[in-house]
């Protein structure tokens, strides 16, 4: 698919653009902070509902203003959509597709399918586990996007479980008994129900990328891997089992049960602390380089590399199963050496819809130049 028109209204620098795009690659030239960035940031807001910088609405609304539009016009094969979300910070945002509002942002997933990388992905190697959850929901919501609801689901039953656990901490440490223990074993039921639904979305994505992870990292860095995934599971690792857990198709009621003991086990440390210590919210996926975690021991060149790996992994996943997404190559090129930029260049040159931000022309390799911009000065004009 690919995104033939971008308008956007109070969304970030902008206070309002409209630009035209083609198929094939397009590149935004300018200097720092002229808000090449806020524009694919805007494209990758449509796919995944949130940004790849910050995560809450509040930043992306243009200072001054008090809401935000982004709409596209998106043809995939011969069909044509519009989609439209008006950001409403700290109200409920509001969406649009095809002229029609009876709709909910959530259900404007999958028509943009986006994979966007940039220098923030470093944090896919170094950051914290968080980090790698978000990118496992993110992938795993833009393959089936109905995850968008269980994801909702799981953390609308975290929060209610997490406010319960401190009522009941907190009325134990005044000496009473607080709230009803049994209302809790309804939540556990919850948690465990979208848990293990997401739990096994995660695993099957895992088993999905493994593959394709490592072919991306020999095309980045020839013979500097293999690439290792393992999801670490947190209920796993609470009740006394092999944390490690299998990637692949897995059964929902053994995922349950499995989060279900878990939380019996963990129970009174949870009532002590007052938060839900297991589930999905606190797994991890851990990234090898050979036998080596990458955290903690890949140089910069190789998390440049392994962040780079996934996510030209996510696209080809995509790609494989749907409709191309669009690849969206944020100011990536500054740190790359002049060979990984021609292999990165070969390897995407010939995607559906291609779009790259650099500060400065001769960052952006000769292949993946295409259709120029100009941004400057709040604006973007086709050069
Ligand atoms: N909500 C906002 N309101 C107004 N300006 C903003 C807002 N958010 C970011 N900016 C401005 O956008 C600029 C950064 O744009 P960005 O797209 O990141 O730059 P770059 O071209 O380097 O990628 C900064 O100057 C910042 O002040
Ligand atoms: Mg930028």
């Amino acid at each position: 698919m690919h995104v033939t028109h971008l308008s956007l209204a109070d969304f970030r620098s902008y206070v309002t653009a409209e630009v035209e795009l083609g198929p094939g690659v397009s590149s935004f030239i300018g200097p720092n902070g002229q808000g090449k960035t806020n524009l694919v940031e805007a494209v990758g807001y449509l796919a995944t509902l949130g940004s790849h910088r910050v995560s809450s609405d509040a930043p992306l609304v243009r200072m001054g203003a008090d809401r935000a539009v982004i709409r596209a016009a998106v043809v995939e094969g011969e069909r044509r959509q519009l989609v439209e979300i008006e950001l409403n910070p700290g109200r409920a945002n509001r969406a649009r597709l095809n002229r029609s509002t009876q709709v909910r942002p959530r259900d404007l997933l999958g028509v943009v399918r986006t994979v966007l990388f940039a220098p923030e992905d470093l944090e896919l190697v170094k950051g914290d586990p968080g980090e790698r959850r978000r990118f496992l929901d993110e992938l795993v919501t833009a393959r089936v996007p109905r995850l968008a609801g269980v994801r909702a689901d799981y953390e609308r039953v975290l929060k209610q479980r997490n406010s319960l656990l401190k009522s009941v901490a907190m009325a134990r440490r005044h000496g009473g008994r607080g709230a009803d223990l049994s209302t809790l074993d309804v939540w556990d039921q919850h948690l465990a129900r979208s848990g293990a639904e997401l739990l096994a979305q995660r695993l099957a994505l895992v088993a999905a990328l493994r593959p394709l992870a490592d072919k991306a990292y020999e095309r980045v860095a020839p013979g500097g891997g293999p690439v290792g995934l393992e999801y670490r599971g947190s209920a796993a690792e609470a009740a006394g089992e092999d944390p490690a857990l299998p990637a692949g198709p897995a059964s929902r009621e053994e995922l349950a049960a499995l989060l279900l003991a878990a939380l019996a086990e963990v129970r009174p440390r949870e009532i002590e602390r007052g938060v839900t210590l297991v589930g999905p919210h606190r797994d991890d996926l851990v990234l090898r380089l050979g036998p080596l975690p990458a955290k903690g021991y890949a140089s910069h060149g190789e998390s440049w590399s392994l962040a780079l790996a996934l996510r030209l992994a996510s696209y080809d996943l995509l790609k494989e199963e749907g409709p191309e997404p669009v690849l969206v190559l944020d100011d990536v090129f500054a740190e790359l050496d002049a060979r990984r930029r021609e292999r990165l260049a070969e390897s995407v040159a010939g995607g559906e819809q291609v779009l790259v931000t650099a500060a400065v022309p001769e960052d952006v390799p000769s292949a993946l130049t295409g259709t120029r911009f100009a941004v400057a000065d709040g604006g973007v004009e086709r050069e």
